[in-house]
């Protein structure tokens, strides 16, 4: 059984025109069918408007379609009342965003504790006897899988930006979730830290994540195993990546190119300065 599955899916925008004017029409989705198995690392590309975002808030229950059916996990969405919707969202869903969305006056630990918080408190909701230690230990584990177990008592603004992405990863997993969604997540990132949360991504993929990423570099949907791309709201194509890049072996190698280029700078800056002390010795 797919984890996700979208049938004919259409997502109609109507915009209220101004007095006398017809309402405008935008078909943001034109039928889209896609499903996806437990285990896949899929990215989604298409131009700007070709209807990714609107995609994404379908797949996130964040939105939903006008036409067509889409199931998660085995639950139909498209006909749930408001509050399963939330439901589903909040535990089938990891959200990972380019900006973070970290609170800032919470340390990392605490960042990562919230979704489990939010879920002790749902109704029908078991509560668990000592939840507060478990909430603790269960975001330690997955602050530990994102290799900043040291890094917990931080606040935001104490982290680098991938360290951030890395809570905000860890946020997203923490819940166990059916699948996790990311939106152009390396998109406020240098090269170095992009590489670091593909390689991440990669990783949790391997151990069984399964990752929709939205983004519109192809030099980033190449670390995932499928690529989906969309325009002028339909589905134009679906491939398999057979051999995806190796995000930490392309690390490695930027690493060492940016290490014999700044080597090359102070041999240069060097010689640059030997000449000066020349020129005053000659002086
Ligand atoms: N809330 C909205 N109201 C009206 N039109 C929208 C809305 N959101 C998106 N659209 C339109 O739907 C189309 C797809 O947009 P979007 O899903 O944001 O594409 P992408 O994320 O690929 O850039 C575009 O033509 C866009 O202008
Ligand atoms: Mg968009």
């Amino acid at each position: 059984m797919p984890v996700i599955e979208l049938r004919g899916i259409k997502r109609i925008y109507r915009m209220e025109g101004k007095q006398n004017e017809s309402s405008v029409v935008v078909r943001a989705l034109r039928g889209v069918d896609f499903s996806a198995e437990a285990g896949e690392f899929v990215s989604v590309m298409g131009p700007s408007g070709s209807g990714k975002s609107t995609l994404m808030n379908i797949l996130g229950c964040l939105d939903k379609p006008s036409e067509g059916t889409y199931t998660l996990d085995g639950i139909e969405t498209s006909k749930s009342d408001a509050d399963t919707f939330a439901y589903i969202r909040n535990r089938k869903i990891g959200f990972v965003f380019q900006s973070f969305n970290l609170l800032a006056r919470t340390t990392a630990l605490e960042n990562v504790e919230l979704p489990l918080f939010y879920r002790s408190r749902e109704k029908g909701e078991k509560r668990e006897k000592g939840s507060a230690r478990s909430r603790k230990e269960r975001a330690v584990i997955a602050l530990r899988e994102v290799g900043l177990e040291k890094r917990m008592d931080h606040f935001p603004s104490q982290l680098s930006g991938g360290q951030q992405q890395r809570v905000a990863i860890a946020r997203a997993t923490v819940n166990d979730p059916a699948f996790i969604l990311a939106d152009e997540p390396t998109g406020n990132l240098d090269t170095g830290m992009t590489l670091e949360i593909m390689g991440l991504f990669q990783e949790l993929n391997r151990r069984g994540k399964t990752i929709i990423m939205v983004t519109h570099e192809p030099e980033l949907a190449a670390y995932t195993k499928r690529i989906i791309t969309l325009r002028d709201g339909e589905l134009v194509s679906d491939r398999p990546l057979t051999q995806p890049r190796n995000a930490l072996d392309d690390l490695a190698r930027w690493k060492r190119n940016a290490l014999l280029a700044g080597e090359g700078q102070s041999a240069g800056l060097l010689r640059t300065a030997e000449k000066y002390a020349a020129k005053e010795a000659a002086s």
